[in-house]
């Protein structure tokens, strides 16, 4: 991207942006919530939509000088209900946590209940983590997994929990969670305790879209809450859809403008309309096809290895290892190491962690990036060698070395500009 006005006006900026950019060119992301966008969605960021006010929604606005904002957020709209199959969408969240959180307050009265996953299980701090302002207000209780070796959530659980606490709400998603759910099953509960099924697709929305994961809606979900960034590979933003009741997608309109949130981000409706028109092409479904496939493959060489990782694999673009019981060193330690060799990833609690947040006995890794970047399978086999080589070597040379390899990678794999 050209930087050359700020680079005029104001270097400390600059350096930082052509850091970045070099930070990302030379390293392998696998942090599984990030991706890179086209260049067309950088140039949607950069327009001059970001100088309008347009409080109100397409035909319904507050101000003057609408008509290139209805168009942009209209066809965001129309773009968005195609590509998840929804009937209504409101494009205008600022981001994944804001969503959740017009989501529930359009749902929900100061008081309700919402069944959700055990955070650490997979669950999201928006999911009604003590730390959230959320939790002040409504209700949280827990389902998890039955079996943490197998991924099996205990759904028998859920419908006692379910039958007990009289959930408005029963909330699927998560952050750190390998394996499809059993949407029927969820939507069965729902209905028998006449809650509203909620699926927070943030990580997967990509996989959804391109058709390499299970779609909530065909299963009866009534609201899914997400983030456009992550596997979506669009700009960072958030978003909520609606499979068919009017009465509920006006609820959330309301809550999302004026309840929450006052004048939209129109250059980012602006980047999500022209993400999700490349996450309609035929190109995006054999993406989200690799990313998967590509995750599994990284799976497969640490189960080769001996390692553990939570639910035993994964079925989606992401991996939870175990790298206490694995390798003998914290995720902080893991994350450190790697991150020297030019790896980016998080370190991650696990099920039942006895570690602290901020040093936990895992890290959480995935393939949405570097499948941007044309990585095949056997590619991303070549980096699990890696990092199993810097895991469980960890001396200077070892992650010198490696470091090599991966420039080496990294440039042989550029960050594409455009999907074909
Ligand atoms: C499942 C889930 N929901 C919501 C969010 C929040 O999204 P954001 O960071 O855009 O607020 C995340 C982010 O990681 C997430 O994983």
């Amino acid at each position: 991207m050209d930087l050359s006005f700020i680079k005029e006006t104001d270097s400390e900026i600059y350096d930082a942006l052509v850091g970045e950019d070099t930070r990302e060119r030379d390293g392998l992301e696998l942090i599984p919530s990030e991706n890179y966008v086209s260049e067309a969605v950088h140039e949607a960021l950069a327009s001059s939509l970001t100088n309008k006010y347009a409080e109100g929604y397409p035909g319904k606005r507050y101000y003057g000088g609408q008509e290139f904002t209805d168009a942009v957020e209209v066809l965001a709209i129309s773009r968005a209900k195609k590509l998840f199959g929804a009937g209504y969408a409101n494009v205008q969240p600022l981001s994944g946590a804001n969503a959740n959180i017009a989501m529930y307050f359009a749902l929900l009265e100061p008081g309700d209940t919402v069944l959700g996953m055990e955070l650490s299980h997979g669950g999201h701090l928006t999911h009604g983590h003590p730390v959230t302002y959320l939790t002040k207000i409504f209700n949280f209780v827990r389902y998890g997994m039955k079996d943490i070796e197998t991924g099996e959530i205990d759904y028998d659980e859920m419908l006692r929990v379910a039958k007990q606490e009289k959930p408005k709400i029963i909330l699927a998603g998560f952050s750190a969670y390998p394996r499809e759910l059993d949407y029927a099953k969820f939507v069965g509960i729902a209905r028998e305790v006449g809650a509203v099924a909620v699926m927070d697709i943030a990580h997967i929305a990509g996989l959804i879209a391109g058709g390499a994961a299970k779609n909530p809606f065909d299963y009866g979900f009534d609201v899914m809450t997400t983030t456009t960034h992550k596997t979506l590979r669009g700009p960072r933003g958030g978003m909520i859809l609606t499979r068919d009741n009017e009465d509920i997608a006006k609820k959330l309109n309301k809550s999302v403008f004026p309840g929450l949130q006052g004048g939209p981000h129109m250059h980012n409706i602006a980047a999500k309309a022209v993400a999700f028109n490349e996450a309609l092409q035929p190109s995006f479904k054999k993406y989200a096809s690799q990313v998967v496939k590509n995750a599994k493959a990284m799976a497969g060489v640490f189960a080769t290895h001996g390692a553990r990782m939570i639910t035993g694999g994964t079925d989606n673009h992401l991996i939870l290892l175990d790298v206490q019981t694995s390798f003998g060193i914290s995720g902080d330690e893991a994350q450190a190491l790697l991150d020297r060799a030019g790896i980016t990833l998080n370190k991650n609690t696990i099920p039942n962690d006895t570690r602290k947040p901020m040093d936990p006995s895992g890290i959480r890794f995935g393939t949405p990036a570097l499948t941007t970047r044309g990585f095949s399978e056997d590619d991303c086999i070549d980096v699990v060698n890696l990092m199993i080589d810097v895991l469980t070597k960890r001396t200077d040379a070892v992650i010198e070395q490696t470091h090599t390899k991966i420039l080496n990678l990294a440039s042989t794999h550029t960050i594409p500009s455009a999907f074909a």
